[in-house]
């Protein structure tokens, strides 16, 4: 049997449009961007095509566009960048319920000369703005906001969030590597300074991503190197990854309304299916401003680790949060910060649903979790 993926929050597999616009800059037009003969010009016909059709999608100018190898360096060249230009204001903002790529880079920058502050959220994961308005009282260069939690998928107002930053002359970046490809986002309805998106979580590739600088924002380079991306990030251009990851783009743009309606329902009837069959549950997060596609559930006494390795047995597979963080028996520090006692933080599991996700599938794990929440917990009393 073919295992179900309910982990599309992780990465997802490679659309087979996509994988087709990529092969010829594998094969024939395989040249570097910055050679100037016709097999590398070729190439930069691929490339500057492609970042105009991502700007497009993101309702930005290409220029604005700077290609990296991923989320995670796209969130360290947003926050390093503006950091380290900036002259006097060495104060950045975020919350305590940032992906690791802005937490740690937080940290590091907390080491080196810049005061960073971890805002608290609520009990749904949002920050709230009076929370912003109140720390934003001293001079903050850069404010950093997760667009879409990766775990719990509460939806942050950023439009809001950034007008109250602005008005107190700070810069914002926004992580919308969850979010982009699930809701539309113009960059300048929101208003937003920075915006970090990656492919491999659009149904393109491993292995690239962007981050939007609006063109008034002056950064630095992170990655020092040849003169790429306007001198802003040095390396030869994965263009295979890049021309995928535009191709993603638009087709997530397409289909995102009736995307959003048809995987929201099964999300729906899972998690519905879930409260009715079994007992001790706690869904984890908004119930209203969430991703349609993220389903983060307590399992009270049941550790995740049996669960996923348990799931994983039957065919299912999930993970317990970020991805980057399974494999430690940590409580999330994400619902830790929402308040979820650490017993039940080690009981969590985050569903996510997503292009491929049908409803036999969603039948089959309604069925198959009870009976195995029931031997684990009989398990767990036993040990006890
Ligand atoms: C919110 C968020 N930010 C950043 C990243 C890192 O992106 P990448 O895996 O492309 O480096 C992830 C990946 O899980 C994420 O969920």
């Amino acid at each position: 049997m073919k295992p179900i993926y309910l982990d599309y929050s992780a990465t997802t597999p490679v659309a087979p449009e996509v994988f087709e616009t990529m092969l010829p800059h594998l094969r024939e037009n395989f040249g570097n961007p910055s050679s100037i003969h016709q097999i590398g010009r070729k190439a930069r016909v691929s490339l500057d095509d492609a970042r105009f059709r991502l700007a497009k999608v993101l309702g930005a100018k290409e220029y604005e566009i700077y290609f990296t190898s991923g989320g995670t360096e796209a969130d360290n060249l947003a926050l390093c960048g503006v950091l380290k230009n900036t002259k006097k204001r060495k104060r950045l903002l975020t919350t305590s319920v940032e992906h690791a790529a802005i937490k740690q880079t937080g940290n590091f920058l907390g080491e080196n000369n810049v005061e960073v502050v971890f805002l608290p959220v609520n009990s749904e994961g949002f920050l709230l703005p009076e929370t912003l308005e109140n720390a934003l009282a001293e001079e903050t260069a850069l404010v950093s906001l997760i667009y879409v939690n990766n775990e719990i998928g509460t939806i942050n107002d950023i439009k809001i969030l950034t007008e109250i930053a602005h008005k107190n002359g700070a810069l914002v970046h926004t992580d919308a590597v969850q979010a982009f490809g699930k809701i539309k986002i113009d960059v300048n309805e929101l208003g937003i300074d920075l915006l970090s998106v990656s492919a491999h979580k659009i149904y393109a590739p491993k292995g690239t991503g962007a981050l939007y600088v609006k063109k008034e924002v002056d950064f630095d380079s992170h990655l020092k190197g040849g003169s790429q991306e306007r001198g802003k990030r040095g390396g030869t251009e994965n263009i295979a990854g890049i021309v995928a990851f535009a191709k993603a783009a638009e087709l997530c743009a397409e289909h995102l309304e009736e995307e959003a309606v048809r995987i929201g329902k099964l999300r729906d009837k899972l998690q519905n299916g879930l409260i009715e069959k079994i007992d001790g549950i706690r869904v984890n997060g908004s119930q209203t401003q969430r991703l349609f596609s993220i389903l983060n559930v307590s399992f009270t006494q049941v550790p995740s680790e049996s669960l996923i390795v348990s799931l994983d047995l039957a065919g299912i597979c999930v993970s317990a949060g970020s991805a980057c963080s399974s494999g430690s028996i940590n409580a999330s520090p994400v619902l830790l910060a929402i308040g979820v006692s650490e017993a039940e933080a080690k009981s969590a599991i985050r569903f996510s649903l997503g292009r491929y996700t049908t409803e036999e599938e969603i039948d089959f794990v309604l069925e198959e979790i009870p009976k195995i929440i029931n031997r684990l917990r009989f398990f767990m009393r036993k040990a006890d």
